[in-house]
């Protein structure tokens, strides 16, 4: 009995669309005849439901079966009849366009997520229920009327939103600005979208930091650009390797993420972001920096933003909701110099015509109101306490056969395992005993690094999720117990 490939790189569903499609045209299932119920071929096939109805669902985008309430599924007669009728070959027209689909890992994790959502999830870079501020958002949501007309609104973003973005990047970031250099975007991910697409061409050299978040975003790749490391070790990137990628590869941007580093958690030492602003304006070299982590400092007061440094105008800033508050509200800014801001504003337009007013709204009343301040205290003890937990697991579990630098602020821990192991093995090992991580390679590492995001699972996940990824990393390797 054919069974799907769990170590293929292809999704279960598709492996199984493929199956029946082949079943279908051999003539095993003529047309009009049913086909087994989906909790039937679950059960053959030893998958979940759920894959099963995936795989319906792709054979009825393409014409080739037909469900109806109650009468089950049953081949189309359309399609396989006398008079067959052809449907476009849309997986043709899924492999076209010019974007790369997600590195094979990110999909093996969405599928395993989507597939089982009670696996302990260390993979997902967010805030679980737990940390949002869902019950003072559901407040203010029902104490505020929210806008009388729903027009198409500004491109750059909804005005009382970027009014009150400049008195929070002035008290929390030190970022002097006004509401005309700022563009909200769905997410710091729109940011990183629009200047790949509109501010740099085909064929453009930009440096990336490595291991870098910039590494799992074939967006990169799409645009056409050619990518160069700025190796980080434990006090980030050293900007003298910025004049070298310059003088031989004349790169166009450097993209950075300097504060809790996404994955490896580091932070930029204060003299270097010295030297590397001055490497920028020597050079005239724009710096992207990304910094969605910096309020989530644990102790202390978040590092000051290259943005508030810079004199000369060198950086283009991008901030996010997502990893203070909620990543679901999709909101994101960029602090750009007029130009800049107007020039993705217009392309902005002919995307989508900007973001909807309501989450704007929604994210204007939180910022401004009297919950946020207590919202991110309670959010930093959280973190740490889960940070605490995972480590002191982690210890127990595996001893010295995990090495990794203690974070101070972020939802990552990023860890090399010793000795090597196959980190897409291991992967394979983990989702089969119901917990998911991130493979170091996936940020361009080497295998045997991994990235634990601690802010996603909830507190009573983390020691059995890390015993189950112990247990999984020993099937690979002669570590004991
Ligand atoms: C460094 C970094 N930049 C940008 C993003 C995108 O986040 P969002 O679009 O939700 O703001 C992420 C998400 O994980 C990230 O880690």
């Amino acid at each position: 009995m054919w069974k799907p490939d769990r170590q293929s790189n292809k999704p279960l569903y598709e492996q199984i669309a493929d199956y029946l499609e082949q079943r279908i045209s051999y003539g095993e299932f003529p047309p009009g005849s049913l086909l087994p119920s989906e909790r039937k071929l679950a059960e053959q096939l030893g998958v979940n439901r759920s894959t099963i109805i995936q795989a319906f669902a792709e054979l009825r985008s393409f014409g080739i079966i037909e469900s109806r309430t109650g009468s089950g599924t049953r081949v189309s007669r359309t399609k396989w009849g006398a008079t067959p009728k052809h449907t476009p070959n849309w997986k043709r027209y899924a492999e076209g366009g010019s974007f790369l689909p997600n590195p094979p890992f990110m999909r093996k994790i969405r599928e395993a997520l989507t597939d089982q959502p009670s696996r302990i999830d260390f993979a997902s870079g967010e805030l679980a229920a737990d940390l949002a501020p869902m019950d003072e958002i559901a407040s203010l949501m029902s104490a505020h009327h929210y806008t009388s007309y729903l027009g198409y609104d500004n491109p750059q973003g909804y005005v009382p939103l970027r009014e009150t973005l400049v008195s929070y990047l002035k008290r929390y970031r030190s970022i002097q600005t006004s509401e005309s250099s700022i563009l909200i975007t769905s997410g710091s991910q729109q940011s990183l979208y629009l200047i790949t697409q509109c501010l740099l061409s085909p064929g453009d050299a930009v440096a990336i930091e490595d291991p870098s978040y910039c590494y799992s975003l074939p967006m990169f790749q799409s645009a056409g650009l050619r990518l160069f490391r700025l190796p980080v070790d434990q006090h980030g990137i050293r900007p003298d390797d910025i004049r070298t990628l310059y003088k031989k590869h004349r790169i166009k941007m450097v993209f950075l993420n300097p504060n809790y580093q996404n994955p490896t958690g580091t932070v930029l030492a204060d003299e270097r972001r010295e030297q590397l602003l001055e490497v920028a304006s020597e050079l005239a070299l724009p710096i992207v920096e990304d910094d969605p982590f910096s309020l989530t400092a644990y102790e202390g007061n978040p590092p000051a933003p290259l943005k508030s440094l810079d004199t000369v105008g060198s950086v283009l800033y991008i901030g996010s909701f997502s990893k203070v508050a909620a990543s679901g509200l999709r909101i994101g800014w960029m602090v750009a110099p007029r130009s800049i801001v107007e020039r993705l504003a217009d392309a902005r337009q002919q995307m989508d015509f900007g973001l909807s007013i309501i989450p704007q709204q929604v994210a204007a009343q939180f910022l401004k109101s009297s919950h946020f301040e207590p919202h991110l205290e309670r959010l930093r003890i959280q973190l740490q306490f889960k940070r605490d937990l995972l480590i002191d697991t982690l210890r127990k579990e595996l001893h010295d056969s995990v090495i990794y630098d203690i974070p101070h602020g972020g939802l990552h821990l990023w860890c090399k395992l010793l000795p090597d192991v196959n980190d897409g093995k291991l992967l394979d090992e983990a989702i089969r005993r119901g917990v998911v991580f991130v493979p170091g390679s996936v940020y361009g590492s080497d295998s045997s690094f991994v990235r634990f995001t601690f802010a996603r699972a909830k507190n009573d996940e983390i020691e059995p999720g890390i015993s189950r990824f112990a247990e999984a990393l020993r099937s690979l390797t002669s570590i004991n117990s």
